[in-house]
């Protein structure tokens, strides 16, 4: 049994070999000299009598000699492993994909039998040595994506058997060199992507007649494309994009029997197309967009089985071809932006499965052909900026494949079919500006990848279905000026991912759907122009992304929502309604004096508002007739509030008028602006300063709040102090000034402002109580002993915090102006917060000095959403 077992063992397992190979020990120091961080080489065993079995080595049958070495892919770094030379019949090396470092060693030149090198896709470094010449065997060279820089050896004319030559995604910054066209042996050029240095194509590469392929795709190349490019007989493949050629297309391209593709866009080509292509008959795939070519689109290229022909961003004029719709194999046509006319073909489409069609910014004419989808295959349809005329063929309607459809800008009629609003791949639905008319079909909830619809300025009607709230994926519904009647479905609010509804410019009425907040992504809500009535939504205020908000021309009644402070509006229109009550104190201001127009009910501080809409007299009488009695009203009710105060202060000497206080909080309060009125007793004055009365107050949570009410000129309810006009100018932008600044900035050493209360007459400030109170105060006290050295360092420290955060931190940028020991406060353990920011100032974004706060300050650590706001349209070049 025991025997059997061993005789197992040893049958399986063969004797470890004591003596490898000596090609095999050169693999191991190969192996040695390299990174393998993923032990690809762990198969490597020096066990082994010959290396034929590890990985990536293969030998040659009956000699058994190592042939070729694949480590592809294997991310192995290190130097290039110029040891291997010494495997004479190593012929193949294959390191494509890995971290190779180095340069290119010359001693390269050593591996004699070597056919096949390619080192792409690594991160060599340098020139390329002269001694890859020397390789006589070599007929592959592959050193895609390095960083090798300099210029073409000149040894390079001498290579004897180079069948390709690939150095594309480099760092060359020489020319290509005229003596390349000594490599007849050559069937693959390709120095794609390098940064040479200007250069014409040196006409000696006519000579390489066994080109196959030729790719120059940016590699700076200037001049003429050389006429002795048309000998090249065997090419397949010419890429000359994106350099910066000049001149005609030469018509000796047209000798290029083999050609299959050539490629010429981005350069600055003129003149016309050559003719002769008709001799091109393997063409399939031509592009000479972004060049300033002329004349008409030939005739006989539409003889070619072409795929793909793209000319747009050129100058062509006349028609298309009516041929090019017999093409069989034709799917991708882009003549956009040339200036062509006439007709597109009628039954382009019907010979080939046309894919992509892009013919937009045109001046084409007639109706859309009917046929462009009757293979099954259109996925994109373009056509923007023309004067299509007719309706949408109903055979597009049933064109599934669709994902891309762009109709807008011409003068198409009539309504959608049915189907066209149901596509269940359609991304991008754009109608503007045409003349469609009918209503939008309830088909749509079946478009499930739909999420750009565009159909503005038409003749749309009808009411809005319900079903659009089923279209899960709408980011951007724009529908404005059309005629839309009937009220907003109350569906619209189901659509999660909806940023942009645009309506305005239609007949639709009723009241905004309530459960409006739900919208949580909404960034424009635009339905001015309507008839919607009844109130604006509470919940309005909690779109936080909201910051274009048009509400104009309506009939919407009732208040303003308070909520609506919160959002970080860039745009607000409620102008023209029906709206009353006060304006929120946020809005209470000149820069949105524009914002509330027309609004003959709606009232604030802000003496422009109230005013009665120009050219309505009716409504101009029952306003005047309202106002007297509200103005009677008002003055009986201010008569017994007069009366009634004048009693209270005859009590209470130093009361202050409560009613008519507006509150601006910064931060949750716990506490009343009323609890804080009640407590500004003289008893309580804990520091007077230059612009006035610092107050402590203890609230009934016994919290502790500093409150600070500034001088003001005599005005009745405070503190009579006469003061010069200009001086109280300069007071009520200081406080302007504090309320902007603090309100905004949260810093752990900045004091906090909890609230700003105001009237007319008198201001108050309310901030966070510190017991220590000023560094001024204290250093020129007794109590300037109570400062040890760390104290004072924290202090400093603190202070330098709480400035470098304002200047350094807060777009835009914020200057104190005024930093004196007198305006550092201290906190209970010491802690010290910059305050009084009366004169502070908002740096210029452009650093062109300050301009004051009361422009519009910017806030801290907040960008404003404007800058980041949705935009749903393409860049130009994509249709
Ligand atoms: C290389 O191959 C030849 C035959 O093709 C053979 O004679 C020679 O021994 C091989 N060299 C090595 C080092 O194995
Ligand atoms: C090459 O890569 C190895 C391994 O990552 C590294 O240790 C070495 O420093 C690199 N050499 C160069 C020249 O970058
Ligand atoms: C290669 O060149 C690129 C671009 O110049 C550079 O970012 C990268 O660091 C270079 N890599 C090496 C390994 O030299
Ligand atoms: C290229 O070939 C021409 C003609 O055969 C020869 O005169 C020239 O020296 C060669 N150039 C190089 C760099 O080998
Ligand atoms: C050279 O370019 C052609 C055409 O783009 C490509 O098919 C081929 O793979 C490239 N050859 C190498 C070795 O990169
Ligand atoms: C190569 O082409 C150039 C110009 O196109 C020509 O002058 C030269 O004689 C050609 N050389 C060879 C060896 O064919
Ligand atoms: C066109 O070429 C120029 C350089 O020649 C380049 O900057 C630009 O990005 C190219 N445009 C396109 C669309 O490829
Ligand atoms: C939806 O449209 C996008 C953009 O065109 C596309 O990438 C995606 O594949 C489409 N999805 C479906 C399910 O059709
Ligand atoms: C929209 O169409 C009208 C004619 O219906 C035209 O006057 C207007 O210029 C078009 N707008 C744009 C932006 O093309
Ligand atoms: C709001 O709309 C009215 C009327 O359309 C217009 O006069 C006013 O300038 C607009 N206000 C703003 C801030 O755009």
């Amino acid at each position: 049994m025991l025997l059997l077992f061993l005789s197992f063992l040893f049958l399986t397992f063969p004797s470890p070999s004591l003596s490898l190979n000596q090609e095999g020990l050169y693999l191991l120091q190969v192996k040695a000299s390299l990174h393998d961080p993923d032990s690809t080489l762990s198969s490597w065993n020096p066990r082994d009598p010959t290396p034929c079995n590890w990985r990536g080595v293969s030998c040659d049958s009956t000699t058994g000699s190592v042939t070729s070495l694949d480590l592809s892919n294997t991310n192995l770094a290190g130097p290039f492993p110029s040891l291997l030379c010494r495997l004479q019949n190593l012929s193949s090396i294959n390191f494509y994909y890995n971290n190779f470092n180095s340069t290119i060693p010359t001693d390269i030149s050593t591996c004699q039998n070597l056919i096949h090198l390619d080192l792409s896709q690594n991160l060599i470094t340098g020139e390329l040595p002269h001694t890859l010449a020397d390789l006589p065997n070599l007929k592959y060279l592959d050193l895609t994506g390095n960083n090798l820089s300099g210029d073409f050896p000149e040894s390079f004319g001498r290579f004897q058997k180079l069948e390709v030559l690939s150095l594309v995604y480099n760092l060359l910054d020489g020319t290509i060199p005229a003596f390349l066209g000594n490599i007849s042996t050559l069937k693959m050029l390709n120095l794609s992507y390098n940064p040479f240095s200007p250069g014409r194509i040196p006409p000696e590469l006519g000579n390489l007649t066994n080109l196959e392929i030729l790719w120059l795709t940016e590699c700076n190349l200037v001049g003429e494309i050389p006429d002795s490019l048309g000998r090249l007989k065997k090419l397949t493949d010419l890429d000359l994009a994106i350099n910066h050629f000049v001149g005609n297309i030469p018509s000796s391209l047209t000798e290029l029997v083999s050609v299959v593709q050539i490629e010429l866009y981005n350069n600055s080509l003129t003149g016309e197309l050559p003719r002769g292509f008709s001799k091109l008959t393997k063409l399939r795939l031509l592009d000479a967009s972004m060049n300033q070519l002329t004349g008409n689109i030939p005739d006989e290229l539409t003889q070619l089985p072409l795929e793909s022909l793209n000319l747009y961003q050129n100058n062509f004029e006349g028609t298309l071809p009516p041929s090019i719709a017999d093409s069989p194999a034709l799917y991708e046509l882009r003549i956009f932006q040339n200036q062509l006319s006439g007709e597109l073909p009628q039954n382009l489409g019907k010979n080939s499965a046309l894919r992509w069609l892009d013919v937009s910014s045109n001046q084409f004419t007639g109706p859309i052909p009917p046929s462009l989808c009757e293979k099954g295959k259109l996925e994109e349809i373009l056509m923007i900026y023309n004067s299509f005329t007719g309706q949408i063929p109903s055979t597009l309607a049933e064109c599934g494949s669709l994902y891309r459809v762009r109709l807008g800008y011409n003068k198409l009629s009539g309504e959608i079919p049915p189907g066209f609003w149901s596509l269940p791949h359609v991304y991008l639905l754009e109608l503007v500006n045409n003349s469609f008319s009918g209503p939008i079909g309830k088909s749509i909830a079946k478009a499930a990848n739909l999420s750009l619809l565009f159909i503005s300025r038409n003749e749309f009607s009808g009411s809005l279905p319900e079903e659009i709230g089923l279209v899960d994926n709408l980011v951007q519904l724009s529908a404005s000026d059309n005629k839309f009647s009937g009220s907003l479905p109350n569906s619209i609010v189901k659509l999660d991912e909806l940023g942009i509804l645009d309506l305005h410019g239609n007949e639709l009425q009723g009241e905004l759907p309530s459960g409006i907040e739900s919208l949580k992504k909404l960034n424009e809500l635009n339905l001015a122009n309507n008839k919607f009535s009844g109130e604006i939504p509470d919940g309005i205020g909690s779109l936080s992304v909201l910051n274009y908000l048009d509400l104009s021309n309506n009939q919407l009644t009732g208040s303003i929502p308070f909520g609506l402070q919160n959002l970080k509006l860039n745009q607000l229109n409620l102008s023209n309604n029906l709206l009353s009550g006060e304006l929120p104190p946020l809005f209470d201001k000149e820069m949105y004096k524009n914002s509330f127009l027309g609004n003959p009910g709606l009232c604030g501080n802000f003496s422009d508002l109230c005013v009665v809409r120009d050219g309505d007299k009716h409504k101009g009488y029952v306003w005047l007739l309202r106002s007297i009695f509200v103005l009677a009203a008002l003055v009986f009710v201010v008569g017994v509030v007069w009366f009634y105060f004048k009693y209270r202060s005859y009590k209470k000497a130093r009361a202050i008028d409560k009613s008519k206080w507006t509150l601006m909080s910064f931060h949750k309060l716990g506490f009343s602006e009323y609890e804080i009125l009640d407590c500004l007793d003289e008893d309580n004055v804990i520091g007077r300063g230059s612009s006035g009365k610092v107050y402590k107050v203890v609230l009934s949570n016994g919290d502790a709040v500093a409150v600070k009410k500034l001088w003001e000129g005599v005005k009745k309810g405070c503190e009579s102090v006469d003061l010069e006009k200009g001086q109280a100018q300069v007071l009520d932008n200081g406080f302007q000034a504090e309320v902007e600044t603090l309100g905004k900035i949260r810093h752990k050493n900045i004091v906090k402002l909890w609230c700003s209360c105001a009237t007319r007459d008198c201001k108050l400030l309310v901030y966070e109580y510190m017991p220590n109170g000023s560094l001024g105060d204290l250093l020129h006290s007794s109590k300037g002993s109570l400062l040890h050295w760390p104290t004072r360092y924290k202090i400093i420290v603190d202070a330098a915090e709480g400035l470098s955060y304002l200047h350094h931190d807060c777009v835009p940028p914020i200057v104190h102006r005024d930093v004196k020991s007198n305006n550092i406060l201290l906190d209970g353990d010491f802690g010290a917060r910059v305050a009084d920011f009366g004169v502070a100032k908002v740096v210029d974004a452009a650093g062109k000095g300050a301009k004051s706060m009361s422009a519009i300050a910017g806030s801290c650590g907040y960008i404003a959403p404007g800058t980041k706001r949705f935009r749903g349209f393409d860049s130009l070049i994509r249709h």
